[in-house]
This record gives structure tokens, C-alpha cells and sequence, in this order.
């Protein structure tokens, strides 16, 4: 096992090498294959030799999972991450001081929330402490930890779930252990269930990469412009090599003060490359019926049935996991939604490589996978919108069907790419195509406003004015 793994670590490096933005054409182009882990029998612990990208002289992981006290989902630590252990209260290490403080959704947005931070490897000690004001943090947490990274790069992760909260409640909170706490830091869970009275505001970014000063300037305007968003979506490519803690450390900074706040989405991309990194700093919610937990899944909020897929799949496996046992879960989860309109009338999806752009991947063959196997499908069920990046511009597409034809009368789907949360801007270079509406090359944000009769996308410029042509206005299909 130990040779495929450094030939797989090399070939890695190597398409990491050649993957710069001095040449934004060919800069993302797929070639970020996942890690090669093999992790088809999702069994409480499994062992795979060949796991992760670690050094070889680090033992084949555990791979170790538990359900949160109160909670009923289940935890599984990512294979690759090492030393977990739960319950920690007073184990210090060197650096116990908690950085890179946020918050992501486990499970349904109205109860759950997922407390994560890092320090050094020594530290164990996982506890957090909550309540419903700031001088009154009367509930306490205890989670898990798990050590991750190359060597030299490494950190414990932690992570701490609480599930039983309140809907549409302010929380206030500190992370860490007596004497070595964070700032205390307050978020606000979703709506409940079944409610027809809520109007969400969300903010779509992502390809922030290697541009952290880019990235930082976005989320403040994010933060400060919705004042502050219920939650953020990421479309994939935080960073530029997702095995490198440094760049994790760095794009966590950059958005310290929205991530400690809003809980954010995270979509998979193909810069992140399945790393151990990636999968142990995020906690999402699970399929339920893959191995790549918390890479695809599917939440409400409020008016919005939100689908989270993931396109960069282990060995960019397409014939098995995208157009298999995903699409099998996609069409599964659009057939429940597109059933519940009458209460939840928006369907959004997201992933990283979009299916219809006009830029420079729109040939390559995992984009015409998507197209593929996906589009038709979100045709067929009326996704309203689907959110994508990879490609460093904005663009939106007309409204479309699956095959990319122009349809009216809101029977087609808006496609959006915004890939411009910092990294180097891709150009046309040529015409739109045939679906395109609007492209321009440009860092961005989308702001999106969504209450039961309309959907409301605003995609803003780095220097806050507004991409008129970008806008869109959506009424509700007839359930
Ligand atoms: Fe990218
Ligand atoms: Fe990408």
C-alpha cells in the first residue's frame, strides 16, 4: 500500500504544480482528482491503508464515529484524521488558545449547530459553553477531537454538536477549556420547520484560493451589506492545495468574524481535493447512504429547499458516484421537494463545477458529466435555481432546460456561476454561449433574498456597487 500512496501523493503535487493562476484557462482544470481514498464500506471503523495523503510513517487510520449526546445524527470522523478521542476537559497543550472559531450545521438548521476550532496538536480539551445570553452561558458541551495534516502542518481539530436548540433563537457561546476560552462569540438557529412566514437572507461565494486579502474584503462586505446573512454559501475552492493547513489557517482569518457568526455551507471543490484537512474543519449534514459523508446532503430553511452536491468525487469517480449512487440520492431528494412546494416553494442546488457556463471548463469532461447527468434532472423536477463556481467570473444563464434550450414561463432553471471570492479572474475569452445571459469577469458576492412568493439573487462587486445585469427576480412555480 505504501508505494501507490507516494506515487498518488506525487502525481498529486505534481497537478497541484501545474495548476497556477498564471494561466487562469487551464487553472482549475479538474485535474485536482480526489484523494484516493476508497472508503465504499462505510463501516463505524474502517481501515484503508492507503487513506489519506500522509506521510508513511503515520499509522493507517481508525476511523472512529459517535452520536453527539441529545443528538440522533451520527458523527464519523474522516479517515485520514488520527487520535480521536471525546470528553476532553483539561488536557493543554503548547498553543491551547482556540483560533479559526465557527459555526456549521449537523443536521436540520432550527436545532443543531456544530461548534469547531483549532490549537495545537496537544491540546484535547473540546468543551463549549452556551446560553441564551452573554453573561449566562449555562449549558455546557463536551466533543471530540481528531488530529490532522502532513507533518510540520499539523493541528487538533475540534469539534463540538448540540443538538435540542431552540428555533429562531440567538445563542451566545465560547469554545476551548477553563482558563484558555475564546471571545464569546453568538449565532442564530433557523426557523422552525413547516414555517410560511420566514424570509431568509443568504450570501453565495467562493474560488477565494490564494487571494486571502480579496476574501477578507468580501466577507466584511457580506457581513455589514445583509447585516449579517442567515447563513453563507461556499462554492468550493477555498484554497489552492487543501492538504496544506497553512492555507486553511489563513482562509479561516480571513472570514474569522462571519464564520464565528453564521454558520457556513460548505460545497466541495476540486482545489480541496477530498483532503483530511477539508473533512475534519467542516460539519455537515450526511446523505445517509454514501461514504462521502458530509460532502452531499440537503437542508430547509425557511422558504428554501437547499441540495448540496458534490462533483469532485473519489478517483473522479463519474459513472459510479456522480451519475450513480449521487444521482440515485439527487432525484430521491428533488422528487421529496418538489412534493412540498406549497410550504417550502424555492429549490436551490449547489455544487462546484457548473453544468452550463461560458468560460473557459465548460468542455472539460467532468463539467459535461454534470451536464449530463444532473441537468436533466433538476429539469425534471424544477430546481429554480443552481449555484456554482470553478469558474472566476459571475455568470448567469438564461432559463433553461436541462439540454441548455431557452424555455419561458418559469419552466426552466437559472444557472449561476460565482467563482469570484478572490482568486485570479477568468475571462471569456470568446462569446457567450447559447445559454448564457450575463458574464462578467469580476470579484463578487451574491446576496439572495428569498420569502414564500419570490426568490431575489443580487451579485455585488468587490467594491460593493451592484451587477444590474445579474439580477434576477423569480416568482414561485405552480406546485
Ligand atoms: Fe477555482
Ligand atoms: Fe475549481
Amino acid at each position: 500500500m505504501t508505494r501507490p500512496r507516494t506515487l498518488l501523493l506525487a502525481a498529486t503535487l505534481l497537478s497541484l504544480a501545474a495548476c497556477n493562476d498564471a494561466a487562469p484557462a487551464t487553472a482549475d482544470a479538474g485535474s485536482l482528482a480526489a484523494t484516493p481514498t476508497d472508503a465504499a464500506a462505510a463501516t463505524d471503523v474502517a481501515i484503508a491503508a492507503d487513506a489519506s495523503l500522509a506521510p508513511e510513517d503515520v499509522p493507517a487510520p481508525e476511523r472512529f464515529s459517535y452520536v453527539p449526546m441529545g443528538c440522533t445524527h451520527r458523527v464519523r470522523a474522516p479517515l485520514g484524521s488520527t487520535n480521536n478521542s471525546r470528553d476532553d476537559r483539561t488536557t493543554f497543550g503548547a498553543a491551547p488558545d482556540p483560533r479559526d472559531v465557527h459555526v456549521n450545521w449537523p443536521a436540520d438548521p432550527s436545532s443543531t449547530i456544530a461548534f469547531l476550532w483549532r490549537t495545537d496538536p496537544g491540546t484535547r480539551a473540546t468543551v463549549v459553553q452556551y446560553g441564551l445570553s452573554p453573561t449566562a452561558l449555562d449549558q455546557t458541551a463536551v466533543g471530540s477531537v481528531g488530529t490532522a495534516g502532513l507533518t510540520g502542518n499539523q493541528v487538533t481539530a475540534h469539534e463540538v454538536h448540540v443538538c435540542g436548540l431552540r428555533p429562531d433563537t440567538t445563542y451566545h457561546y465560547r469554545v476551548g477549556g477553563e482558563g484558555h476560552w475564546s471571545a464569546v462569540q453568538r449565532f442564530k438557529t433557523g426557523p422552525a420547520p413547516g414555517r410560511t412566514d420566514y424570509d431568509v437572507r443568504f450570501v453565495v461565494a467562493g474560488d477565494s484560493r490564494d487571494d486571502v486579502s480579496r476574501w477578507r474584503q468580501l466577507q466584511e462586505r457580506a457581513m455589514g451589506g445583509m447585516n449579517p446573512p442567515d447563513f453563507e454559501v461556499f462554492t468550493g475552492d477555498a484554497v489552492l492545495v487543501g492538504f496544506l493547513q497553512g492555507q486553511w489557517q489563513s482562509w479561516f482569518e480571513g472570514a474569522r468574524s462571519a464564520m464565528s457568526t453564521v454558520p457556513f455551507v460548505m460545497v466541495h471543490g476540486n482545489h480541496e481535493g477530498l483532503s483530511v484537512n477539508y473533512l475534519m474543519q467542516v460539519a455537515q449534514p450526511q446523505s445517509g447512504v454514501s461514504s462521502q459523508d458530509e460532502l452531499y446532503f440537503s437542508l430547509d430553511y425557511g422558504p428554501v429547499h437547499l441540495v448540496v452536491l458534490n462533483d469532485t468525487p473519489l478517483r473522479s469517480d463519474y459513472e459510479g458516484d456522480v451519475l450513480g449512487t449521487q444521482l440515485a440520492w439527487l432525484r430521491a431528494d428533488l422528487a421529496r421537494a418538489a412534493g412540498n412546494r406549497a410550504r417550502v416553494p424555492f429549490i436551490i442546488a449547489t455544487h462546484h463545477k457548473p453544468a452550463f457556463a461560458s468560460s473557459s471548463h465548460s468542455d472539460e469532461i467532468d463539467t459535461q458529466a454534470v451536464r449530463r447527468g444532473w441537468a436533466p434532472v433538476y429539469d425534471e423536477f424544477g430546481v429554480d435555481l443552481v449555484l456554482n463556481g470553478h469558474e472566476h467570473d459571475f455568470e448567469l444563464s438564461k432559463e433553461i432546460d436541462g439540454q441548455g434550450r431557452e424555455v419561458s414561463g418559469r419552466r426552466g432553471t437559472r444557472y449561476v456561476v460565482t467563482g469570484g471570492a478572490g482568486a485570479s479572474l477568468t475571462t471569456l475569452g470568446g462569446a457567450l454561449q447559447p445559454w448564457g445571459a450575463h458574464f462578467e469577469s469580476a470579484h463578487h458576492i451574491v446576496e439572495v433574498h428569498a420569502t414564500m412568493t419570490r426568490l431575489e439573487l443580487t451579485p455585488r462587486r468587490i467594491d460593493g456597487t451592484v451587477i444590474e445585469a445579474g439580477r434576477v427576480s423569480l416568482t414561485p412555480r405552480t406546485p
